[in-house]
């Protein structure tokens, strides 16, 4: 990238949340019937969700020219799967982890392996606590995959007190506590709670009492669910390139339609607007237990430093990397705090933003778990940026892209490929808008 974009005025729409696809997916196997999904995300994550559950003897019907999905479900525990199977998670953690949620009665043990970067991240967080649910996983001293899980006949519900912020170890656990008889108890900090709406719009047996910093959940076992029809809306993770881009640009507006807008997920406007943006939500609406609605937002001249407050980490978890690049441009220090989570994504992402940041020289302190940012509203880049080794994580590619975009410089950005998992019209999208690249190898998209 050797040019900055230039104003514009635009309508977009960004491609499907993927935390709703996969549960969507996964929820559906669960149903007795066929589930109807249309506008799915059509992204490699969804894809090894899909061939999962096919490995597993359910009825998957894709199409992928037109986004639509339908899953024929055999009800609760309704694999039906040849002995030693692989599942293969490839890069997706939200898809290794609560697919064991799904397996806890597995009577053959299932190997389950994922890529580089996935194969890297904790696992322990799964093994614990389904564990405690009698669940049996080999080699009984990883704590990282590839692992095999198999099942008990001996379940029994369990209390767990999820003190990560994690959306992911809730959701397995809720999925487990599903198929286990009695009442399965998850004292969770706050985090994304999509797999409560569609439990709680399918009638499942699932009791959420909200405290202020933690929900105490309840879920006993299910005897059947109904099949679920989902229109699944844009996701604000993809929307948030854009919602910076915007910001960062001079003279534009754009008008993102059809975003999920769950409270548990929108820190980001929360932070940018402390910031001094004026991002507003517009044509609110609900959906099947969700918050849908079209984001407005244009450039902004002056921005302001944050002492992000803590409460705003797992309903952001996913936006920091292009948050930094908003405080790298804002007047003054942000300090953003409580992120060791963020240091086990799909790359050490705290350790990947100060690197990018500093190469692009702003002053930067981070420690283990927070990061401190020098903020130069006249930042202008003109040397030469290289992008590389970040073990092909699709948001460290797309936050250096919107860098590239918006502060000048000459940048080569490796591993393009990286956006199939979660949003592959990231770059036609960005074309939309008037960005121009120089490929030094071929787009296949
Ligand atoms: C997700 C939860 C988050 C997030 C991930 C998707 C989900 O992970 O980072 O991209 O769909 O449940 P954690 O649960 O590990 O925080």
């Amino acid at each position: 990238i050797n040019k900055n974009i230039k104003n514009y005025n635009k309508v977009i729409y960004v491609s499907s949340d993927k935390s709703i696809s996969i549960r969507w997916a996964l929820i559906a196997s669960q149903a007795i019937g066929t589930s109807k999904a249309t506008n799915l995300l059509i992204s490699e994550d969804v894809l090894s969700t899909l061939s999962c559950l096919k490995k597993l003897g359910i009825k998957v019907i894709l199409n992928r020219k037109q986004n639509k999905c339908k899953i024929v479900g055999n009800g609760i525990n309704g694999f039906n799967y040849k002995k030693k199977i692989i599942l293969n998670a490839k890069n997706s953690g939200t898809l290794a982890r609560l697919i064991c949620g799904l397996l806890v009665k597995s009577k053959n043990s299932i190997k389950i392996i994922g890529d580089k970067s996935l194969s890297r991240r904790d696992f322990s967080r799964v093994i614990k606590p389904l564990s405690q649910f009698g669940v049996n996983f080999y080699p009984k001293t990883k704590k990282n995959l590839p692992i095999k899980i198999k099942g008990t006949n001996f379940l029994r519900p369990i209390q767990f007190v999820e003190k990560k912020g994690s959306a992911q170890v809730k959701s397995l656990l809720i999925l487990a506590g599903m198929i286990a008889p009695g009442t399965t108890t998850i004292y969770a900090k706050k985090s994304r709670n999509h797999t409560e709406n569609f439990l709680k719009y399918l009638k499942v047996p699932i009791n959420v009492s909200k405290k202020k910093h933690y929900d105490i959940i309840k879920i006993s076992q299910t005897d059947r669910i109904n099949p679920i029809n989902y229109k699944i809306p844009g996701d604000i993770s993809s929307a948030a390139f854009f919602i910076v881009l915007t910001i960062l640009s001079k003279n534009s507006k754009l008008l993102i339609k059809d975003v999920l807008t769950n409270p548990t997920r929108i820190g980001i406007i929360k932070i940018l607007n402390k910031m001094g943006a004026k991002i507003i939500l517009k044509n609110k609406r609900s959906y099947k237990g969700e918050m849908i609605a079209d984001i407005f937002v244009k450039s902004c001249k002056l921005l302001n430093g944050i002492n992000c407050p803590k409460k705003y980490n797992t309903s952001a978890i996913d936006e920091f990397l292009i948050i930094f690049l908003v405080a790298a441009k804002a007047k003054g220090c942000s300090h953003f705090k409580g992120l060791s989570e963020l240091n086990k994504k799909e790359s050490p992402r705290l350790e990947m933003a100060s690197k990018i940041l500093k190469m692009m020289g702003v002053k930067v302190f981070k420690n283990k778990d927070s990061i401190k940012i020098y903020g130069n509203p006249n930042l202008k880049l003109i040397n030469d940026y290289e992008i590389k080794n970040f073990y092909k994580d699709h948001r460290v590619f797309m936050m250096s892209v919107i860098a590239g975009l918006c502060f000048g410089g000459n940048w080569k950005i490796h591993d393009k490929d990286s956006i199939k998992t979660s949003f592959p019209k990231f770059i036609n999208l960005t074309k939309v808008l008037g960005a121009k690249y120089c490929w030094l190898t071929k787009l296949k998209i």
